[in-house]
């Protein structure tokens, strides 16, 4: 009998275990039913109340400000991560010999927007893995006087390793570079604070940790850098009033809403919106530390059962993700096992990775913990 009440917000509890918030995450009741609410203001009354659809859009953006400590008009929808990513490095002002420094083992939404730059005579340095972890001082020895981007995953997809942003954001001040951050694997599962982790740029899509859909994503440009960055692209809505529809000689507006280039995605807004209200009311800090005692359970028990695990133990660098290798079974192999007893997980890069969110309870690791040993 459940006592937490919190998990009746998760109808996935009936059907299965899920620890795979680092792919797709199952929606909150609220957050489906946001949904689908503002589909049948559609189907039943157009556009006639905008105002309240415009109101829910303007919501949303307020509480996921809220959720990162930033001002609301730092904040702008755009697709996804890989969207929020090639905006900021399409509007960084590059000079031939410039450089960006990012890492190998980067899932490819933050690799192929920066090679794309190769076109503009932009260097993409590399900085490379050792035994699968990233480490500050590579980024260190990366840099130098020409570059002008460090880009990087506030947590790294395929080991789950918590990257020291506070650190980067230093170094990248040392050198005149700006940090972007791919947040798609942090957001909404640890405490953030973009003035604390010193991120220029931000931007994750809903549909992992930020519990929402796919298709809608918070993109945080700080106040600081707006005026730096160049407006490459401008459409209708990326002006101070774009309503005001004969008047073509706006400029762009001189915040992160400029990079809202047309009408916004609002039924991913309003699931954006709901869920990022479920998160404050929970509190980030609660949710965090859920997480994390989850993942506790996690390691200790796969450890116990021979397993290694792969994600850092230190506690600076751990986060909701726990990838590990079986002692005798490839990754494949254990997650099929998994998927035949309703444990949902990923297999990535050769490891197996398990990604509670702070509704799971121990009951279902211990489930899953035996599920992956036996
Ligand atoms: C680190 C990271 N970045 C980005 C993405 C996805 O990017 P997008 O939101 O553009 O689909 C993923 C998805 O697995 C990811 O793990």
């Amino acid at each position: 009998m459940h006592t937490d009440p919190w998990r009746k917000e998760f109808p996935v509890t009936d059907e299965l275990i899920y620890l795979n918030h680092a792919a797709v995450c199952p929606l909150p009741r609220r957050t489906a039913g946001a949904v689908c609410a503002m589909a049948n203001e559609y189907r039943d009354r157009g556009s006639w109340d905008y105002p309240h659809i415009l109101d829910t859009v303007r919501r949303g953006r307020e509480r996921l400000a809220n959720l990162i400590d930033a001002r609301p008009h730092e904040v702008a929808y755009v697709k996804n991560t890989t969207s929020g990513l090639m905006l900021a490095a399409e509007s960084i002002p590059w000079r031939a010999g410039d450089s960006v420094v990012v890492a190998g083992i980067e899932f490819p939404a933050n690799v192929y927007p920066w090679l794309n730059l190769r076109r503009r005579g932009v260097e993409v340095r590399i900085v490379e893995a050792r035994e699968r972890l990233l480490h500050v001082d590579d980024y260190r020895a990366a840099c130098d006087a020409s570059t002008r981007a460090i880009a990087v995953s506030w947590v790294q997809y395929s080991t789950g390793q918590r990257m020291d942003l506070p650190a980067l954001a230093g170094i990248a001040r040392e050198v005149g570079a700006y940090l972007i951050v791919d947040a798609i694997q942090g957001l909404g599962a640890l405490q953030a604070d973009v003035g604390e982790m010193g991120a220029d740029v931000l931007c994750a899509d809903g549909h992992k940790w930020l519990l929402s859909v796919e298709g809608c994503a918070p993109l945080f440009v700080s106040d600081r850098i707006i005026g730096d960055l160049e407006p490459f692209w401008r459409g209708w809505c990326s002006v101070p009033t774009p309503m005001d529809l004969g008047a073509h000689d706006q400029p762009p507006r001189n915040d992160a809403r400029r990079f809202e280039e047309g009408s916004a995605n609002t039924i991913g807004a309003a699931a954006l919106d709901a869920s990022a209200g479920l998160l404050l009311e929970v509190g980030p800090a609660e949710v965090e530390r859920r997480i994390i005692a989850l993942t506790d359970g996690l390691i200790e028990g796969l450890r116990a059962g021979g397993c290694t695990i792969v994600s850092p133990l230190a506690p600076e660098e751990r986060s909701g993700i726990v990838c590990f290798e079986h002692p005798t079974r490839d990754a494949d192999e254990v997650v099929e096992r998994l998927t035949h007893e309703g444990i949902a997980a990923a297999s990535r890069m050769g490891l197996v990775r398990l990604s509670p969110h702070f509704y799971n309870d121990e009951g279902e690791i211990e489930r899953a913990v035996q599920a992956c040993v036996s």
